[in-house]
Formats: structure tokens, sequence, C-alpha cells
């Protein structure tokens, strides 16, 4: 998801365009900041203008991204620093053509860029960037049945379907059913850490990400499949479903930056990182779709015309339209575990630490390797 917030891919001006208008006459609020845009739109330079590394004929770009060799290359498997280094050189809007068989991409570095994008592209956004989620999510029919979810769905599907959930994810009081549990997870978690922590230096132990990556995933299960997965119980089997889960969620990550973002032959052949994306995520699916069958039992046990205002999101979701709910469920799994992880992890090593809740504050010191006072 972080990805989809740095590549914006403009596909080209035209199609942009055609969706801004189709989208504009659907577009009833915050007429003043579309107005501003409009103005400013028309002042716009053209597409060709924007800054970034010169493509050269025949050999376009590829050659700056070569491992070791390339500028750019130097950093393989560093996307951060690369997209730091265009940055660097080109400004907040850096422009990335002639890369075999890919789209012309933009890329934004800056919060007020990213806002205007969103908002030119209106109620019906196009934003390609997981191609290799969405090809697997188009081959598992089984699953999917056409409802590509948030993810990956794009223009009006993607509006339908945000459409349908709005309601029932978007309001502050979705969320209350939850907090309690949420709330005792993060005191399991924090006593956790006292068990963990070395006696002596208070440090806690090298592999600690694990145990972050097993809080997330407990947390986000309970929201997403409405259960207790049980990763915070202590010595947690490597073979364990919990710890399969997390490995895929790492292995996913891993593998949909060496299909989307490095070159890759996938789009002409079924590749070995494509076999074992597909079967990281059968992995994956598979298992969530166990706790959705059973939520899903749970809720035919009980009569449907229950009050609905204390029922967990998932429960919603599934008097809403169970395939829906499927499909929202995958999609927070997959898309809420990593990306609340980097960024504690960004936030407790780099940031101001300004958080209020008790919870994040005992946790940032451990982070810090100097656990005082827990
Ligand atoms: C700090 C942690 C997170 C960050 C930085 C983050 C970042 C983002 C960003 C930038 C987008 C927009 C992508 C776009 O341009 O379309 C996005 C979308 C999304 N995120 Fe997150 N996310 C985080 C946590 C989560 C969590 C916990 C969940 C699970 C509930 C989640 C689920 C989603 C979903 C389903 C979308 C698609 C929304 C849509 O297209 O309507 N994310 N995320």
């Amino acid at each position: 998801m972080l990805a989809k917030f740095l590549i914006a891919e403009i596909i080209d001006s035209r199609l942009l365009s055609k969706y801004c208008a189709k989208s504009m006459a659907n577009y009833s609020t915050e007429q003043s900041e579309m107005r501003n845009i409009n103005n400013e739109l028309q002042n716009a330079r053209p597409f060709k203008d924007i800054p970034g590394p010169r493509a050269l004929p025949l050999i376009g770009n590829w050659f700056r991204f070569i491992p070791y060799i390339g500028e750019y290359g130097t950093y393989i498997g560093n996307l951060t620093t690369q997209f730091r280094m265009l940055r660097d050189q080109y400004g907040d809007i850096v422009k990335l053509d002639g890369l075999i068989g890919r789209r012309t991409t933009i890329l934004l570095f800056s919060s007020e860029l990213c806002e205007k994008m969103y908002r030119v592209e209106g109620v019906w956004p196009i934003r390609i960037s997981l191609e290799s989620m969405h090809h697997y999510r188009e081959s598992r029919r089984n699953i999917y049945d056409g409802q590509y979810g948030l993810g990956t769905s794009q223009g009006k599907a993607w509006y339908d379907f945000r459409s349908k959930i709005n309601p029932h994810m978007m309001q502050p009081r979705a969320i209350t059913p939850h907090v309690a549990q949420i709330s005792q997870m993060a005191d399991e978690f924090v006593e956790k850490m006292r068990t963990l922590r070395d006696p002596e230096t208070l440090e806690v132990p090298g592999d600690f990400k694990n145990e972050l990556y097993k809080w997330a995933l407990e947390s986000m299960g309970s929201i997403a499949l409405d259960c207790r997965l049980g990763c915070l119980k202590s010595n947690l089997a490597a073979d364990s479903e919990p710890q399969i889960m997390i490995n895929c969620v790492h292995k996913m990550f891993d593998l949909m930056y060496r299909l989307d973002v490095l070159p890759s032959l996938w789009r002409l052949y079924n590749t070995r990182n494509l076999k074992k994306f597909f079967h990281v995520l059968d992995t994956l699916n598979g298992i969530a779709i166990k706790h959705i069958e059973e939520a899903e039992l749970k809720l035919d046990e009980t009569t449907l015309n229950n009050d609905t205002h204390n029922c967990s999101i998932l429960q919603k979701l599934l008097r809403l339209d169970k395939q829906v709910a499927r499909v929202m469920a995958l999609d927070m799994l997959t898309a809420g575990i990593d990306t609340v992880i980097r960024n504690f992890r960004i936030e407790w090593h780099h940031g101001p630490l300004k958080y209020e809740s008790r919870y994040i504050n005992t946790l940032a010191s451990p982070m810090r390797f100097k656990l005082i006072d827990l």
C-alpha cells in the first residue's frame, strides 16, 4: 500500500483527463479546492516537461537500474534510497519513463502534490500499482469472483466496493466493539516484552521485529477475521498458523517488489517468482478464509435481525454481503500488518515520539534498545 502512495502511475494524460471529466461531474463537495486546482491546471505545463532521468534511444532508462552498475542500481533492494536520490536530483515531481514493459511513472514526493493528485482523480480513481496482486486475484475466481477489493480494483468498480463498505468501516464508532480487545492485546504485548528483555541490559532480543509482527497480526486478525489467532502465546512454533501467516506477509511484500518494481518477465510467462507469489498468497488466504468461514457459521447461528450496534466489523460486512466481507477481510489482512510495523519502526527510530498513548510510549523506549521504565 505504501508503494501505491509513492507511485502514482499516470497511464497517459488522455486517460487521466477522460476519468477527470467523468469524475468531476459527480463531484459535489469541496468545490473551492477544485476551483483552485482547475485554475492551476489552466497554467499547467505539459506532461513532457516533468523532470526526470532522460531515456536514451533504444535502452531507455533501464541501464540506470542495473544492479551495482547503474547509478540507482547501486542501491538495489533499497527503494527508499533510490527514490530519495531521484527526489534530490529532480525535485518533488519526477517522471520515470523508458522502463521496458512499464507504463510511464510519475513519482510524487510532497503531501500537497499527493492531495492534488487524489482530488483531480475524483470519485473514480485509477491507481494501478499492485499489478502482480491483481493478476493473482483475476486468476483466483474461486476466492474473488470478480470482486477485486479496494487493493486492486479501479475506477467505478473501486467506487462501488468502497460505497458498500464505507458506512461500516469509516465511521469512528465502527471500531467501538473492538477497542477493549485491542487494548487487552496491547497489555499482553507489553507484558510479554517484560519477559523478553534482558534483565541486566534491559535490551530486547535481536529478533524482536518478529514479536512486533505477531502483535500486529493478532490485532489485525481480531478485526479482519473476528478471532484471536494466538500469536502472542509464548514459544510460538515455527510451523504454527500465525507464524506461517507472518512469514507469508514478509514474502508477499518481497515478491511484490521483485515482480512489480524490479525488471521481471512475469507478464510474458509464469516465472519462478510468480509461482512463489501465488503459493504464498494461497497459503495466507487459505488460513484467513478458514477463519472467515468460522465467522460466517457463527453469524448463521444467530438471528439476522439482532441488534447490529455491537457487532464486529466482519460481522457487519457479512450481514451486508458475504463476498464483499471476504474480500475486504483479505484486503485488511494483506494491507494492515506490514504497513503498521514499518511505520512504527520508522517513527520509533527517527520520529519525535509525540504520541500520547501509554502503550506506544512504553513500546517506544525498547525500540531504542534502552528499556528503562517498563
Ligand atoms: C501506518 C500504517 C499504514 C500506512 C502508512 C498505510 C498507507 C496506505 C496508503 C498510502 C494508502 C493509499 C493507497 C492509494 O493511493 O490508493 C492505503 C490504502 C489502503 N490501506 Fe493502508 N496504510 C496503513 C495501515 C493500514 C491498515 C491497518 C489497514 C487495514 C485495515 C490498511 C488497509 C488499507 C486498504 C484496504 C487500502 C485501500 C483503500 C482504498 O483504496 O479505498 N492500511 N494505505
